[in-house]
């Protein structure tokens, strides 16, 4: 199906197109002005190019933010680990582990949880949980977040 055209700015355009081995990391960038959320909104990708679990970046303002979809819907953060400065949006992504405790308090063992999803930072390996963005090991600490916006011709995000 043909795509529209829309009017393109270059002008703060940023190419970079980035692999991750696990993940199909796609990084392409194109500013389109006048976007109807009254916001400057940075085109992302196409729908389908984004699957679930795949994840896409962004350079907006000499930021970088990485665009995720985990759990069916859109995730995005500044890719920068409040720790030390990290790509956290490239780290992997695993489910919480959690410590089985029986009644009798007895260790049973650990298992994933399968409802809180996480994403590590590759450096150091905090975790953040991917619909929050809150550090799992100490709350207060949390990732930048960013509005994303689905429409018929692709992802955007709100920048
Ligand atoms: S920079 Fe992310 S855990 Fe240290």
């Amino acid at each position: 199906m043909p795509r529209a055209a829309l009017p393109l700015n270059f002008a703060h355009a940023a190419l970079t197109i980035a692999r991750l081995p696990n993940f199909g990391v796609r990084d392409i960038a194109r500013r389109r002005s006048g976007q109807r959320t009254g916001m400057p909104e940075l085109f992302v990708a196409r729908s389908e190019d984004l699957p679930e679990g795949a994840r896409a970046f962004v350079t907006a303002n000499g930021s970088q933010i990485g665009v995720i979809r985990a759990k069916g819907q859109l995730h995005a953060y500044l890719n920068m680990c409040p720790h030390q400065g990290g790509p956290v949006c490239e780290g992997l992504m695993v489910h919480r582990v959690e410590e089985i405790i029986a009644e009798d308090k007895t260790y049973q063992g650990m298992r994933f949880c399968e409802d809180d999803l996480h994403i590590v930072c590759p450096w150091h390996g905090w975790e953040f949980n991917i619909e929050t963005g809150r550090c799992a090991g100490d709350g207060k600490h949390g990732l930048k977040r960013f509005q994303t916006v689905e429409r018929e011709d692709g992802i955007y995000v709100v920048v």
